[in-house]
């Protein structure tokens, strides 16, 4: 979290949500990092947090009511030369009128005479996040560009699981400095990811599998639309929501992966492969489904998928290739023969099995392997803060200029 803010202005907008708390830790975090930043909070936030709290840890007079100032015109002098409006926690109400333009109180008046990015981190129970008419208010304001940090999925307040969680502020803070700091510095950069799992089909109805979520692939496909990267998602079936600005090509098999990625692949200054990609599929996958007794003691043969980065590899002319390792033991010594047989760029290595297995977890931890480099350790954070810490180290590897495609030997892919 070493990221100066020094001389940049933002208006941090707190609504009425039960997660209201959270915009205090948040505020110090940028006071800390060397941001100016003024509060604006609503009639409701300010039954759920007394203005005073804000006052102190940001140095400067919490500004609430529209008509109190209108002398000075206060909802046009907030905002005057800010690099930043966040409104954090965002209620439903709130969004419902930044998405219509609504100007009945001071944040929504304030939010009219910006001229700088918004960001908006709602907060709310699951069914109202769900709910079609937020939905569309999210919608809309994506349309225009505005930042949506989307909430998270886990208990709530109301007693409930669902998605609706406000981030933790280390993450809010992280999205903030990637608009003030990071900026679009992906802006030249044609990202091309794979997520997900593959499935190889058994018969019509059953097919041979992994877990993984394909979260991580997900993760960095929205990091990097919003430090302005172009990017191509390959994705094995996922449960997941296709961040805005992204081109999905949805797979099934390794072999559709391959297919997808190699279309595209001249066209990427970068390959990632997060996905988990079946090593074996069956011989023959039946037409007909097999009847529960006809599978009694049969015996499944299996051949190997191809290798995708040695397909890929051989074809490579100016890509940097970052591959994935999912690996429950020896995480460094199966890491670093994987960089180095498969000629990659970097490998990020992370574990599976267990609690905190990478497979399905919001978090993980993970090892950065380069070819000259010692280890990063990268310790347990979301999957999201991490994929901007990968594109980071992405950005720092040395430019690839390779006067032949390189040809690897064949071996076992993960
Ligand atoms: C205890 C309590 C917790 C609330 N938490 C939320 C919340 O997390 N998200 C939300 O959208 N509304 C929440 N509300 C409802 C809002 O406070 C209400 O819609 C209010 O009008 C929002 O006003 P504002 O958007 O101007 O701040 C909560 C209300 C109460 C009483």
């Amino acid at each position: 979290m070493s990221a100066s803010l020094i001389g940049k202005r933002i208006v941090l907008g707190v609504t009425g949500s039960i997660a209201a708390y959270k915009a205090v830790a948040l505020l110090r975090l940028l006071v800390q990092a060397g941001a100016e930043v003024q509060v604006v909070l609503t009639e409701s936030a300010s039954r759920f947090i007394a203005p005073l709290t804000f006052e102190v840890l940001s140095g400067h007079p919490v500004v609430q009511d529209l008509f109190a100032g209108h002398q000075d015109m206060k909802h046009l002098s907030v905002t005057e030369q800010a690099d930043l409006l966040l409104v954090t926690p965002c209620t439903a109400n709130t969004l419902a009128k930044l998405a219509l333009g609504l100007a009945d109180n001071l944040l929504g008046t304030v939010a009219l005479t910006i001229q700088c990015p918004l960001i908006i981190c709602p907060a709310m129970d699951g069914e109202m996040w769900e709910h079609p008419t937020v939905q569309g208010h999210v919608t809309g304001l994506r349309g225009r560009g505005v930042m949506i940090l989307e909430p998270e999925t886990g208990a709530l307040a109301s007693g409930q699981w669902g998605k609706g969680r406000l981030p933790d502020e280390a993450v809010i803070f992280e999205e903030v400095c990637n608009v003030l700091v990071k900026g679009r510095d992906l802006q030249h950069e044609r990202l091309l990811i794979s997520a997900g799992p593959t499935q190889e089909p058994l018969d019509p109805i059953r097919f041979l599998s992994n877990g993984s979520t394909g979260k991580m692939g997900y993760a960095l496909a929205e990091a990097a639309i919003a430090r302005g990267a172009e990017v191509v998602l390959v994705s094995g079936p996922t449960q997941l929501k296709v961040p805005r600005g992204v081109s999905l090509f949805p797979v099934q098999t390794a072999e559709d992966m391959l297919r997808a990625l190699t279309a595209h692949f001249h066209w990427a200054t970068t390959l990632i492969m997060t996905a988990a990609v079946g090593d074996f599929r069956p011989k023959q996958a039946l037409s007909q489904k097999l009847k529960k007794e006809q599978w009694d003691g049969a015996a499944l043969q299996l051949e190997r998928t191809p290798d995708i980065l040695l397909a890929l590899s051989a074809q490579r002319t100016h890509q940097r290739m970052i591959g994935f390792a999912a690996e429950t033991d020896h995480l460094l010594e199966h890491g670093q023969a994987k960089l180095a047989q498969k000629h990659l760029d970097m490998l990020v290595v992370n574990q599976i099995g267990g609690n905190q297995s990478a497979f399905g977890n919001n978090t993980n931890e993970v090892h950065v392997l380069t070819p000259h480099n010692p280890p990063r350790f990268m310790p347990r954070q979301t999957k999201r803060q991490l994929a901007g810490k990968i594109l980071d180290c992405m950005l720092d590897l040395p430019p690839v200029h390779l006067a032949q495609p390189t040809v690897l030997h064949k071996s076992h892919t993960g």
